[in-house]
């Protein structure tokens, strides 16, 4: 099992040995409730360091007041094993007083790329996120810092914000790793009873449907009309949002002059599920 720390102090005295010793660090924030995706996350960020360290905090702030905060799975001893597994040197554990100490009130908030899609669903959601990985980006001080592409939108506000605040992490985005049929993975998919798991491959194929016509010419606003008309009548039980935007600006697209991702959000029952992939312009 990986060395663990609960404390800054603790955290900053194990990577400051490694940093004196000249190792490049790599930092994995996490909410734990961790599956193979996370771990390829792992894998990646092996690529562009010596030591990688991995948080695992299930952040109050990034939850809306009906979410699933209080539900959210925690399964620590798993956790530690799956860790162990891919080689991670070290699990930062902080307790919530070490992350919001009593009297806390500072909130990073990142205009622009945090509009629509998610934000607009979740309010509060990506300032809850920017202000814990401030935290943890100034906690640790990594040299780099790797977030999934799954939550696409999330690592474009990441970026923004450790850009314009001179973060010296580099952010980098790792691929979607995807079971078998294509449902991309994620700690909720846990949630889906046997008959909502059966459905839920069709968000990657209506979005890899969408994607492909599109890069062959199609329409963008009667594409996603189909898709939306596929995802209900595949069963999903509301659709948040499905949408083509510009993959660096996350700005609405008309027309594909520039790179472009297709977004989409649904809910099976109570589980909601995100997924987006690339526009590929042949
Ligand atoms: O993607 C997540 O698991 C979380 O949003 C993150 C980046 C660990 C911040 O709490």
């Amino acid at each position: 099992v990986p060395a663990q720390v609960e404390t800054v102090a603790s955290l900053r005295a194990a990577l400051g040995q490694w940093r004196r010793q000249n190792l490049k660090i790599a930092l994995v924030p996490t909410m734990g409730a961790l599956h193979e995706g996370h771990l390829s996350l792992v894998r990646f960020a092996r690529q562009f360091a010596d030591r990688v360290c991995v948080s695992i905090f299930v952040n109050p702030k990034q939850f809306g007041p009906a979410e699933d905060f209080s539900r959210y799975p925690r399964d620590l001893a798993g956790d530690a094993a799956l860790l162990d597994g891919v080689g991670a040197d070290l699990l930062y554990l902080p307790n919530s007083a070490e992350i919001y100490p009593s009297g806390f009130a500072t909130t990073v908030s990142v205009a622009g790329v945090s509009a629509g899609l998610c934000g607009d669903r979740r309010p509060g959601h990506f300032a809850g996120v920017a202000t814990v990985v401030a935290k943890l980006l100034i906690q640790a001080a990594p040299d780099v810092a790797v977030f999934g592409e799954k939550d696409y939108q999330q690592l474009q506000v990441i970026k923004r914000m450790a850009a314009d605040l001179d973060l010296p992490a580099q952010i980098l985005g790792a691929p979607i790793w995807r079971e078998a049929d294509g449902l991309a993975m994620s700690s909720r998919n846990r949630y889906l009873t046997p008959a909502e798991r059966a459905i839920a491959p069709a968000l990657y194929q209506v979005i890899k449907d969408v994607a492909a016509a599109l890069a062959n010419g199609g329409s963008v606003a009667a594409l996603l009309a189909e898709g939306r008309a596929r995802l209900t009548a595949a069963g999903f039980t509301q659709l948040d949002y499905l949408e083509v935007r510009d993959a660096a600006t996350l700005a609405p697209v008309e027309s594909l002059s520039r790179p472009a991702r297709v977004f989409v959000a649904a809910f099976l029952g109570a589980t909601r599920l995100i997924d987006n992939v690339p526009v590929d312009k042949r």
